[in-house]
């Protein structure tokens, strides 16, 4: 169980006054490499701390949403090593030697050039207050990673778990069309 990297008290404190050994996690976040220490102090991951929480909290990438945080709505939904997952439901402690990619992550590090299909979605207004849109761009940045020319049954079908409750729905799978239509995976 990962709850057993939580240092006891008497390890954290350390034994004769040695220095205590906190466990430490490695994290690669949007190409960033983080090292992060597991304990129960308030700048350490908790061993009961979400992706979700770990990535808005501790890294400050709120781009990432918590709309249900319980695995119902895909707000939450991250990329790690190239596929979509829900960090709500994710433990970080669970993430070690991870490769994590958030909204933050889509555009062009050098240019700031937007991925394409972030690009899409304004193209195509396919949000409106905008909560479930990062979920949606990188579940769709998945999609057409892994299939470059989907049919529009299978853009409905990788968005099934990405709920928008302002009804963008046929405004984000026009988005998806239009970043297929244009190669949509070049630019990851
Ligand atoms: S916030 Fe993770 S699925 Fe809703
Ligand atoms: S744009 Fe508001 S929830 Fe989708």
């Amino acid at each position: 169980m990962v709850t057993s990297n939580r240092p006891s008290p008497r390890a954290a404190s350390g034994i004769g006054g040695a220095p205590a050994h906190i466990p430490t996690i490695s994290l690669t976040v949007n190409g960033e490499h983080y090292e992060l220490e597991v304990g129960s102090r308030h700048d350490m991951i908790g061993p009961a701390d979400t992706l979700a929480h770990t990535l808005r909290e501790n890294l400050g990438l709120t781009g990432t949403k918590i709309g249900c945080d319980r695995g119902a709505c895909g707000a939450c939904t991250v990329l790690m090593d190239g596929k979509p997952i829900l960090s709500c439901m994710t433990l970080t402690v669970e993430c070690d030697g991870k490769r994590i990619t958030t909204i933050e992550g889509l555009a062009n590090r050098l240019t700031g050039q937007l991925h394409p299909v972030q690009q899409a979605f304004i193209n195509n207004t396919a949000f409106q207050c905008g909560f479930c849109t990062p979920g949606m761009i990188v579940t769709a940045k998945a999609l057409l990673d892994r299939n470059p020319s989907p049919s529009e049954a299978e853009i409905k079908d990788a968005l099934a778990g990405n709920f928008c409750r302002c009804g963008s729905w046929y405004l984000v799978i026009r988005a998806v069309k239009e970043a297929a239509a244009k190669g949509g995976q070049a630019n990851a």
